[in-house]
């Protein structure tokens, strides 16, 4: 629709304004002074491109899955120049990134679609340093799962790492009866069958199954941080083979204080973990799936450390001792709220379902009973506390993102979580309830939706909704 200008803002026009006890920063909607601009040029496009054996046709940023890698420093102001050159409209959007809701790209709701041959200027101030990623919101279900995505990269001042992998997971349904893509919405097949958990047969990390899966290269005693972005519509489970390891980072946000671990780790469609680990160890090894089998041969990443003698490839499990990191206890640096004694000044209640049969064809994935556009709008005021309870009343996970802002998760089944957990998606299993807060400091339409995009196409979308 609209491009914004850019200008210099001084910083006055960018302070704080309070609104009762809550701070509200103002998102910038031009360049900063200060600030230094990092260029991009995306241009969405067919490739074939090869995993395991099996080319298809797919679709890309830049001709690679992922597309090619955002990466930019904290307090950079990100240009990128989208051009499509695939047959049907494209957007791109910035997941987890706090930006102008203009900039948001999501097709009907913050822009139009971006036409084939056309193009689109994104702009925005990248503030807070952490792992984002970037995919397109029209048609999502379908784009991303042909490749539309990459990851975004806000690297901090300063840096508690000597080197920083990214990982994105995602699975496909190439194979025996090589269908190239799914493409269960428009070819006969129907969505609501199944769910998308079943739908897959192989797995990639970066756009590749192992053996071809890139390799993780470590000097003996350096710290690496793993940046791990689950860009699939499945939960992905990683196992660094007993390396101990901490969390840093859940959706961008640094942890408090994440102690040493060895346990496996599982991240939700849509959720990034960054985790570092110091390498020690004597031997080059790989990073696996523990979940299934087809997982566990695709997703093997090799770990290559130079700097040592001694090697063996050798990877050792004890299937027995694999226990599942429990993240609702990892406490973030900075909670956005710090006084939960605040009364609301909006609540909301989410049920989620799945029932049959509602939607035109197949499965239906509801928010109180409704399924998109005519699910009910959170609606606030700038300014306003406004308190989610989410309810799962289906056999399914939903992983639940919220658009343009962070929340904090204040209870898990009923009960306060201690350690504040700052995020943008929230994975809630079947029949678990959380609550969460946020601040409504960013105006605009956002959507709110399980980041399973089947699901999504389902129905299971609402926004916010700023009067
Ligand atoms: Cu990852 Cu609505 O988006
Ligand atoms: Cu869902």
């Amino acid at each position: 629709i609209m491009a914004i200008v850019v200008g210099c803002q001084s910083k006055e026009q960018n302070q704080s304004t309070e609104v009762g006890q809550i701070s509200i920063s103002e998102i910038p909607l031009e360049k900063p002074m200060d600030a230094e601009i990092k260029h991009f040029d995306l241009v969405a496009k067919k490739e074939t491109w090869n995993i395991k054996g099996t080319s298809f046709e797919a679709w890309t940023y830049n001709g690679t899955i992922p597309g090619e890698e955002i990466r930019v420093l904290e307090g950079d102001w990100v240009k990128v120049n989208l051009k499509n050159e695939l047959d049907e409209p494209v957007t791109i959007h910035w997941h987890g990134m706090v930006l102008p809701n203009v900039m948001d790209g999501v097709a009907g709701i913050t822009q139009n679609a971006v036409q084939p041959g056309d193009t689109f200027s994104y702009q925005f101030n990248a503030l807070e340093p952490g792992t984002y990623w970037y995919h397109s919101h029209q048609n999502a279900f379908e784009q991303i799962d042909r490749g539309l995505y990459g990851a975004l990269i806000v690297e901090p001042k300063e840096k508690s790492y000597d080197k920083d992998y990214v990982l994105m997971l995602d699975e496909w349904t190439i194979g025996e009866n090589n269908r190239g893509m799914m493409n269960m919405m428009g070819d006969g097949g129907t969505p609501g069958e199944m769910d998308s958990q079943m739908l897959y047969q192989t797995f990639s990390v970066n756009g590749k199954s192992a053996p071809n899966i890139k390799p993780i290269n470590v000097n003996f005693g350096e710290t690496v941080r793993l940046r791990i972005i689950n860009a699939g519509y499945q939960k992905h489970v990683l196992y660094l083979n007993d390396h101990p390891y901490r969390v840093a980072a859940i959706d961008g946000k640094d942890l408090a204080n994440a102690t040493l671990t060895s346990d496996v780790l599982m991240v939700a469609p849509g959720e990034r973990i960054d985790l570092e680990f110091t390498e020690n160890k004597k031997k080059d090894w790989y990073i696996d799936s523990p979940n299934a089998v087809k997982e566990s041969e695709d997703i093997q990443i090799p770990v290559n450390i130079s700097g040592i003698e001694e090697k063996s490839d050798a990877s050792y499990r004890d299937e027995q001792n694999l226990i599942m990191i429990d993240m609702t206890n990892q406490g973030n640096m900075n909670p956005i709220i710090d006084n939960i004694i605040q009364k609301p000044d909006v609540e909301y209640t989410m049920d989620l379902s799945a029932g049959m049969g509602m939607m035109q064809r197949g499965m239906s994935y509801t928010i109180n009973g409704e399924t998109f556009p005519d699910t009910e709008p959170i609606q606030v005021k700038k300014g306003d506390l406004v308190k989610v309870t989410i309810n799962n009343n289906s056999m399914l996970d939903h992983p639940m993102h919220l658009h343009g802002h962070y929340f904090q998760v204040i209870s898990k089944n009923g009960l306060s979580l201690v350690n504040p957990l700052v995020k943008d998606l929230i994975n809630i299993e079947p029949h678990e309830q959380y609550e969460i807060l946020f601040i409504a400091d960013n105006p605009g339409d956002w959507l709110f939706h399980c980041h399973d995009l089947l699901h999504a196409t389902g129905g299971m979308v609402t926004a916010v909704k700023y009067n």
